[in-house]
């Protein structure tokens, strides 16, 4: 038996350094590239935090409205996506579309193989151009309306909602949509972004390592959450229910999604910043209702277990009153998520070493074949 030590979840193991952003715990904060992202959120606009994510430092105005006009320019979707689309069946769930848009992009893509730093930022730039495109036809779909053409006029986050609900809400809502969205980017070596790193750092293409993310980013336990949260609110129904609800939930050993984190153990950095923003739209959508049984459930949650909300439990009745359906939570997670992803790619290339951890084998001894 070996006496190598094993690192269960990889909890607690640094496997390598980043400049892209720093989770600190114990001081409970998280700055990208240096800066704390509740002053980004309070301050930019997303295309900035996407270029300070990609470049190392926020854009110039020249640099912001170059990117923004390469990035306006390429919304549109190629039609054999369109099409591929529009023939899965209407109960694929809209992280599967995604997935298999991103597949299909790099199929459709040349310069797939071509991993140089300056292809694969063009790359980058193409997919968070298109992701809002994709994900609010999958939004449509899932109500029966078709699929708007995107609008080189407006700015990403606007662009965005007027894709999905064919209208620009009210300035309250874009500023929180935009806040969750800066907020969700980036967040160190968390699952989805290690994924893409394993996948970068055998060398195979940004696509391959942009898909098998959305794969780790569906599940409940990371970003599938915030879907998973509006079911519990929902599940519970009113504020008064919440307790109750806990104790019965906790007896049979459920988790309780949206709570705890493997490195925040006193909190979530982000939090805060989107609970204020859901107050907002609670209070701009009649959400007043939605946020008390929020509230309810958090404080039962901490006398219970003394655990703190992630981002996942504000983000998701954020949505919800945003007027999102609950399959497109994670699909908007992905679309802020590509920032982060892609930054880590070209991190990984630019230093590479092929991740391949060890184990420990507990299975049968070599016996004979007989
Ligand atoms: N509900 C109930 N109990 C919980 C929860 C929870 N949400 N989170 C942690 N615990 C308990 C565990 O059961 C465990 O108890 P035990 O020591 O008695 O066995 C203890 O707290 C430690 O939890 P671990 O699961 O060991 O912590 P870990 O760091 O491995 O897990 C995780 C972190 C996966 C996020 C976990 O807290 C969880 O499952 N949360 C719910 C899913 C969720 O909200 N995910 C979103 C993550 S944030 C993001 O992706 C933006």
């Amino acid at each position: 038996m070996s006496t190598a030590t094993i690192h269960k979840g990889l909890a607690g193991v640094a496997v390598d350094t980043t400049t892209i952003s720093m989770v600190n715990p114990e001081t409970n904060s998280l700055t990208y590239r240096g800066y704390p992202v509740q002053e980004l959120a309070a301050h930019c606009r997303f295309e900035e935090v996407a270029y300070l994510l990609w470049h190392g430092e926020l854009p110039t105005p020249a640099q912001l409205s170059a990117q923004n006009a390469t990035e306006r320019a390429q919304r549109a979707l190629p039609p054999e996506l369109i099409s591929t689309l529009l023939s899965l069946p209407a109960t694929a769930h809209p992280m599967d579309s995604l997935r298999t848009a991103v597949s299909i992009l790099g199929a459709l893509d040349p310069s797939e193989e071509d991993n140089s730093p300056q292809s694969n930022h063009t790359k980058a730039l193409r997919l968070f151009a298109v992701l809002p495109t994709v994900v609010a036809l999958t939004q449509r779909r899932l109500r029966g309306l078709l699929p708007l053409a995107p609008r080189t006029d407006l700015a990403y986050a606007e662009n965005f909602l007027y894709l999905t609900f064919g209208e620009i809400p009210d300035p309250v809502v874009v500023r929180a949509f935009e806040t969750s969205l800066i907020l969700y980017a980036e967040h160190s070596f968390n699952a989805s972004t290690f994924t893409s790193r394993v996948v970068t750092s055998t060398l195979s293409d940004l696509y391959s390592a942009v898909t098998a993310a959305i794969g780790a980013l569906k599940g409940p336990l990371h970003g599938g959450a915030n879907e998973a949260v509006m079911a519990v609110l929902t599940e519970i129904g009113t504020p008064a229910r919440a307790e109750p609800w806990l104790r019965e939930a906790l007896a049979a050993k459920r988790t309780i999604m949206g709570f705890g984190h493997r490195v925040y153990k006193n909190g979530d950095s982000r939090v805060p910043t989107m609970r204020q923003a859901l107050a907002e739209v609670a209070t701009h959508r009649n959400g007043t209702h939605l946020l008390e049984t929020y509230e309810a459930l958090a404080k039962a949650m901490l006398t219970a277990k003394s655990l703190h909300p992630n981002l996942d439990y504000p983000a998701g009745p954020a949505y919800h009153l945003m007027g999102f359906d609950t399959p497109v939570f994670t699909p908007i997670f992905v679309a802020a998520r590509i920032t982060g992803w892609t930054a880590h790619i070209t991190e990984q290339l630019a230093a590479n070493s092929l991740i391949r951890p060890t184990s420990i084998y507990t299975g049968p001894p070599e016996r004979p074949l007989t």
